[in-house]
Parts: structure tokens; C-alpha cells; sequence
């Protein structure tokens, strides 16, 4: 039996025949659709793409009902327990996990762009000292498109891969100035002597000691959070990405797009929100009062809820054994036993048994961030330092896509029909 989808209109009793791929029928086949040859055509209306698949993609996996999630064919649990950041980037990028050579190779390409223009510090010092670091981060990552001009050659592959590069490579050192920035400390400049997560460590916090030596646990912690976050495929910030991308901007003005969308407190703000939901409800008798006002639509239990899992976030698993390591050397936060008696009650109260809301990754990462001393506000910028990975492998796969046309959405017109301009004396 063919697989087509077999449509009737009753409006005019004809019958279409819509091929179905990949589970999915075309738009665009819904477009012969028509009353009268005049007729525009058939379009589908999905507001916040609930079920739309706006590319093809060979990057990341998800079933969100059995809750997987994997890069490239690989296990996202794997990869967090064997994997290091650097190589989860390169799979992400290219497809496959390199081998030593092509590790060697990468490790060195990314130290070779991680030092920031020094105009780039002068850039950053225009922010008032309580700017919020996000703002900052996606500002400056917005502004190395004035850096690297070469990069509007977006047709250009080894142009494309000196860009992704320099993004993987410098937004630790975003991150970390807009961090000093904010709390009035001078800059660190890189240790390439360091691994990416402990460079990290070395740029936010080294005070006076001539080297820093970040805390092995800590290191490796951050960088299994940098794994988790890499990429997720279609969310909001890369769609974003790939929607700014299709008008061939170039990746910095895409991902400065990218990392506004991540900002946001449904999306990569989620972990800055969860850790200010903590410190409100305060003590563990407010929880059941907390989870009340939820479930009365007074306000969101940050932190719970997915668009594509409606089981356990394979992502909060790893983290809540992740955050458990952490304690052992910075000692347990004092928040994670409200989060802990949070989770006890959603999990078996009707209001989100039924709506299938389980802790997502941004649940438990704010926990670890602030025991490792993080300020929450920096919560998101950590989100976009491991995302990146993700919005640069989605990039560069959106300009390989022979496909490839301008986003350009249609719209469902619901105002005034034509009507004549009225003078403003006959206005009332
Ligand atoms: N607390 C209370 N109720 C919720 C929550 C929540 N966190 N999330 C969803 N609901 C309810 C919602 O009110 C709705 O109920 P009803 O059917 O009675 O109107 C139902 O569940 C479905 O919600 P929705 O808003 O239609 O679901 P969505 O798929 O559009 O939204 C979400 C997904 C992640 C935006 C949402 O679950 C949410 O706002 N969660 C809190 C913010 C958060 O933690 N975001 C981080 C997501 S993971 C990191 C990332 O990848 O971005």
C-alpha cells in the first residue's frame, strides 16, 4: 500500500493524495488544496511550532516519551560519563568522535582562538556594574561581528569552521569577563595549560596565586553540565539560530540572536528562576503551600515541565548524581532539601502527574552552580557556554542544507479589512 495520506474536502468532495515521509507530510503538499484555481491554497496553523518540523537534522536525538537523548547516535548518559566537553563539540560539529590526532588537532585550534581582542575588554567596561552578565554575553557575542568581518562570507566552509571555532573557544572568556565586570574584579587572561572547564574556573575565579589549580571534582563537574546542555535540538535559541542564520547573517549576529532567546526564564533563565523559587519559598513547612499557588495558577513551578519530555529529563538524572558530588566538596546547599521535598510532592500530585511535568535539566544545575559559587545571574551564561556547541553544529548544518531557504512563517490574518484613511480632525 502506498504511503499517502488520503484527503477529502468537503467543501468541494474532491480527494488529495499527500506522500507521507519520515512520518511527516509537506506544508507545502496541503497547498493544491484549493475551492477555485484563485484560491491561495491549503495552510497548516501551528502557533509556537507544537508540531511542526521546521528542518532535517543528523545532530541530536530525542524521544521525549521514553525520555533519550542522544548527539549523534551516542547516549547522552555515555557521553556525560565518558565524554569530555572539547570532544562532545567536536561529535556535534563533524559528526563523529575524533580520534587522537583530530582531538590533538581541535585542542589546539580551540586554544589558538580563545584570547579576546583587547578592544573587546574596553567593549565590555562600558556596562554598568550591575548589568546583568547575560546581557553582557550575548552584547559582546553580537559585537565580534564587527571583529571578524570575513565571517559575512557565510558560503565560505573554512571561513564557517575559523567562526565556529572562535565561538566554542572564546565564550568562556566572555562569560568569565562579564562575571569580573559584575563583581569589579579585573580580568583573567587564559591558561591554555588548563582544560576548557578548568580554564574557565582559572579566568572566573583566580585571585592572587600566581597558577590557579581549580578542584578536580568541580572541573569535571562543569564540564559533564557543559555536556548535558550542548544541544537540544530545535528549542527556542536554535531555532532562533538557524532562523537568523537563513538570511544569511553571520554566526555572530545569529548566535548573539541565539543567546537573547536562551535569556529568557522559560527557556535558559529556568535555572536563574529555580534558585530564586528556592530562596522565596525559604524553609521546607512553605512547600505545600508553594505548590498550592501553582496549582492555582499563581505563578510556575521553574524548573518542572518540558515541550518534547513528558517523562524524567535523561538530563536531570545525570545532574542530580553530578550535584551530589559537588556537595561533597563544597558541602550540601541548603536549598536542595526544599528542591528535594519540591520534586516529592510534584512527583505524585495529580495537577503534574497528569500533565506528565517532571524536573528538567535546569532544575538541579542552579544548586550546582551556586555551591561552586556562582552567582545565580550567571546561571544562564553557563546554559549558553556548553549550548554553543549546539547553535554552531546547527549553523553550520543549516548552510550545508541544500534546502536551505530564507524562515519566513505565514500568518493567519485576523484584523480590520481594507478600510479608507481617515484625516485626523474626523478622528474621534
Ligand atoms: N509549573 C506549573 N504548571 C506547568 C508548568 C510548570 N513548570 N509547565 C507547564 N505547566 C502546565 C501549564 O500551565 C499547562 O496547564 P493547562 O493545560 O492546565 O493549561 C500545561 O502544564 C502545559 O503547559 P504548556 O505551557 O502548554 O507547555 P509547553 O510545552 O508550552 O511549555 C515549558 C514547556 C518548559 C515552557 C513549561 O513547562 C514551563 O514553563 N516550565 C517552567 C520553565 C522551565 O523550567 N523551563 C526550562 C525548560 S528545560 C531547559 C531548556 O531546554 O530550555
Amino acid at each position: 500500500m502506498a504511503d499517502t495520506l488520503t484527503i477529502t474536502d468537503n467543501r468541494t468532495g474532491k480527494q488529495y493524495e499527500v506522500p507521507v515521509t519520515d512520518n511527516t507530510i509537506r506544508a507545502m503538499d496541503l497547498r493544491q488544496i484549493k475551492v477555485n484555481p484563485s484560491d491561495f491554497g491549503l495552510m497548516t496553523y501551528d502557533p509556537a511550532f507544537l508540531n511542526t518540523a521546521s528542518c532535517q537534522s543528523a545532530i541530536t536525538f530525542i524521544d521525549g516519551g521514553k525520555g533519550i537523548l542522544r548527539y549523534r547516535g551516542y547516549p547522552i548518559e555515555q557521553l556525560a560519563e565518558h565524554g569530555t566537553f572539547v570532544e562532545t563539540a567536536y561529535l556535534l560539529l563533524d559528526g563523529e568522535l575524533p580520534n587522537d590526532a583530530q582531538l590533538a588537532t581541535w585542542k589546539h585550534d580551540l586554544s589558538d582562538h580563545v584570547m579576546l581582542h583587547e578592544n573587546i575588554k574596553k567593549f565590555m567596561e562600558g556596562f554598568r556594574y550591575d548589568a546583568h552578565p547575560m546581557g553582557i554575553f550575548l552584547s559582546t557575542v553580537g559585537a565580534l561581528s564587527t571583529f571578524y568581518p570575513m565571517a559575512k562570507d557565510v558560503d565560505d566552509q573554512p571561513s564557517r569552521r575559523r567562526q565556529s571555532l572562535r565561538l566554542i573557544s572564546k565564550v568562556p572568556s566572555i562569560a568569565a569577563y562579564a562575571y569580573r565586570h559584575h563583581v569589579g574584579k579585573p580580568y583573567v587572561y587564559p591558561d591554555s595549560e588548563l582544560s576548557y572547564a578548568g580554564n574557565f574556573l582559572n579566568q572566573l575565579f583566580k585571585r592572587t596565586e600566581p597558577v590557579y589549580r581549580p578542584d578536580p571534582v568541580l572541573e569535571r563537574a562543569l564540564d559533564v553540565l557543559f555536556i548535558l546542555h550542548a544541544d537540544h535540538e530545535q528549542n527556542c535559541s536554535t531555532s532562533a539560530m538557524r532562523g537568523i542564520g537563513s538570511s544569511n547573517a553571520d554566526p555572530y549576529a545569529s548566535m548573539a540572536g541565539a543567546a537573547a532567546a536562551l535569556y529568557g526564564p522559560l527557556h535558559g533563565g529556568a535555572n536563574e528562576a529555580v534558585l530564586r523559587m528556592l530562596n522565596d519559598i525559604g524553609s521546607l513547612d512553605k512547600v505545600p503551600a508553594f505548590v498550592k499557588s501553582v496549582k492555582a495558577g499563581e505563578g510556575r513551578l521553574m524548573g518542572f515541565g518540558h515541550r518534547v519530555y513528558k517523562s524524567y529529563d535523561p538530563r536531570a538524572t545525570v545532574i542530580k548524581r553530578t550535584a551530589n558530588e559537588v556537595f561533597e566538596v563544597t558541602g550540601r546547599n541548603p536549598l536542595l532539601d526544599i528542591a528535594l521535598e519540591l520534586e516529592r510532592i510534584a512527583l505524585q500530585d495529580e495537577y503534574f502527574v497528569s500533565r506528565k511535568l517532571y524536573p528538567n535539566v535546569d532544575f538541579y544545575s542552579g544548586l550546582i552552580y551556586e555551591a561552586m559559587g556562582f552567582d545565580p545571574a550567571m546561571f544562564p551564561v553557563l546554559f549558553a557556554i556548553g549550548r554553543t556547541a549546539g547553535w554552531v553544529a546547527q549553523w553550520e548544518e543549516l548552510m550545508t542544507d541544500k534546502t536551505r531557504k530564507i524562515a519566513r512563517p505565514r500568518q493567519v490574518y485576523i484584523g480590520e479589512d481594507s478600510r479608507d484613511y481617515v484625516p485626523l480632525s474626523d478622528r474621534s
